[in-house]
């Protein structure tokens, strides 16, 4: 079986599976990157998300052929403990989850709105998190820390302009 070579959060690796198999399960169990949580299985969750060039995908329906040569970004990829993305920050300061099952998907789907969109409205926000389901009810706090990290960003921007 010939690897096929991806880029996740940065590195370069090959995965020597079958091309059928899901990136979730490349993911998860062939590079040891569990963030990504596994929900449904059925494109239905948003548990799964990753970022795949960019764009937020659902992880458990993509094909390892079809991410070939391709930048992934994981949960892993976004902001370590000691230096949290602005996203994690502001959902630690919002307590913005319950069992956090749902949440890597979530920051995930967010990272995509903020980064083509750094002053979304509230709609704009429920939109783009659409396809997250979140069990436990934390919309609102979910809602208020996305928005939250849009405006420590912006802020943060703004800063660096003037400082130059
Ligand atoms: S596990 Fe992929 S959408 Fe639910
Ligand atoms: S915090 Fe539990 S599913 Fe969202």
């Amino acid at each position: 079986m010939q690897a096929i070579t991806l880029f996740v959060n940065g590195r370069e690796v090959g995965v020597a599976a079958a091309g059928d198999t899901p990136l979730l399960d490349v993911l998860r169990n062939h590079l040891g990157l569990m963030g990504t949580k596994f929900g449904c299985g059925l494109e239905q969750c948003g548990c799964c998300m990753v970022l795949i060039d960019g764009r937020a995908e659902k992880s458990c329906g993509k094909a390892l052929s079809t991410v070939a040569g391709k930048n992934i970004l994981t949960i892993e990829g976004l902001g370590t403990p000691d230096r949290p993305h602005p996203l994690q920050q502001a959902f630690l300061d919002e307590q913005a989850g319950q069992c956090g099952y749902c949440l890597s998907g979530i920051l995930i789907s967010a990272k995509a709105l903020l980064d083509r969109n750094l002053a979304p409205s509230r709609r704009e926000i429920a939109e783009a998190l659409d396809e997250n389901v979140c069990r436990c009810g934390s919309h609102n706090r979910i809602l208020r820390a996305v928005a939250l990290a849009a405006e420590r960003i912006r802020e943060e921007s703004r800063a660096r302009g003037a400082a130059r």
